[in-house]
């Protein structure tokens, strides 16, 4: 039954006119060009946020698109530096090449990092569905075995996620960003209750903290911050050794200006690019409350 009703939410979805998911996507998503991202990254940079700028799109097979989305994310690296921003970049192995082959989103994560080393900055290594993770897991292992300017993502839903960590090599060189988990995976492989997903989450995170590992909190679950805030107290972590991490636009409800009291660093993750739509409607998906939100807000100017 539940399973028709998401068919039928989905179905529904997929009919809302552009316009409407286009004021949803203004808060969620910095806008369709490089000026834009930079824009708010000025922004948010001013207001005491760090950032990491994603450029919108995934499972890409033309390979001349590919190499164009490399040189924007090329460009970027050198704006954050001309501008000294404090920023950084994100990317999906599906955007530069994964489906193609191996060995081409190898190369084109090469490629980047160069950019990336060039311009003292780091390149983040989003993690996609369960079927990348193999991939995305041993791109990142050939990376950081000659660059300390790279780090992937875990997620806290995968049963797996525990002992890659355990599993990763240099841990010293280890810097990594733990979410819970975006993508639909089958429970034979993932954590489906909230409550187990957080346990894992803290277990994860305790494990960073006893291995002086560098961790992006990704989170806007405030019940878990709040236990994320006890390990930080419980372990006395120096606050150079993790950030806490939120998309863009997503409300948080006090806990930014509660991270920033507590000299905490947050960075805001900001997508733009020309695949608003495609964005839009799987945050919608995720989420329909959201839209709700969006609404309500909008009518209250
Ligand atoms: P949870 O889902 O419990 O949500 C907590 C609260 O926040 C709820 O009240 C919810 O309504 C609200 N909320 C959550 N997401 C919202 C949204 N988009 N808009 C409005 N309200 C929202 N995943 C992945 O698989 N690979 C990745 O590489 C990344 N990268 C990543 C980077 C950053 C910086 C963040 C914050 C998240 C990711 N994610 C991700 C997504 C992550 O895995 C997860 O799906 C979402 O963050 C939602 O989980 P929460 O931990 O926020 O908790």
């Amino acid at each position: 039954m539940v399973s028709v009703i998401n068919s039928i939410f989905i179905a529904f979805i997929k009919l809302l006119p552009k316009s409407l998911v286009s004021i949803f996507a203004k808060q969620y998503v910095a806008g369709e060009h490089i000026d834009d991202v930079l824009k708010v990254v000025e922004k948010l940079n001013n207001s005491g946020y760090k950032a990491t700028v994603d450029i919108l799109g995934e499972h890409f097979s033309d390979k001349s698109k590919i190499n164009n989305i490399i040189s924007e994310y090329n460009m970027l690296y050198k704006l954050i530096k001309k501008n000294e921003f404090d920023a950084n970049i994100s990317i999906k192995p599906t955007h530069i090449g994964l489906d193609i082959s191996y060995d081409h989103c190898l190369n084109s994560f090469k490629n980047i990092l160069r950019n990336a080393e060039k311009y003292d900055n780091f390149l983040r290594i989003d993690m996609e569905s369960s079927k990348a993770t193999d991939d995305t897991i041993k791109i990142y292992k050939e990376l950081v075995a000659s660059s300390c300017n790279v780090g992937p993502v875990f997620q806290a839903y995968l049963n797996r996620t525990y002992s890659d960590i355990q599993n990763t090599e240099n841990k010293e060189k280890l810097n990594f960003r733990l979410c819970k988990g975006i993508y639909k995976e089958s429970p034979d492989i993932a954590i489906t209750d909230y409550h187990e997903v957080n346990k894992n989450y803290l277990k994860i995170l305790e494990y960073a903290f006893q291995h002086n590992i560098y961790i992006g909190i990704a989170t806007h679950d405030k019940t878990l911050i709040d236990q994320c805030y006890q390990l930080i107290n419980k372990y006395d972590v120096d606050s150079e050794m993790f950030e806490f991490q939120v998309l863009y636009g997503v409300p948080m409800d006090g806990y930014l200006e509660k991270h920033k009291e507590n000299n905490y660093n947050v960075r805001v993750y900001v997508p733009y690019g020309k695949q608003w739509y495609e964005y839009s409607i799987r945050r919608i998906k995720e989420n329909p409350n959201i839209l709700l939100y969006v609404l309500k807000n909008l009518f209250k100017q």
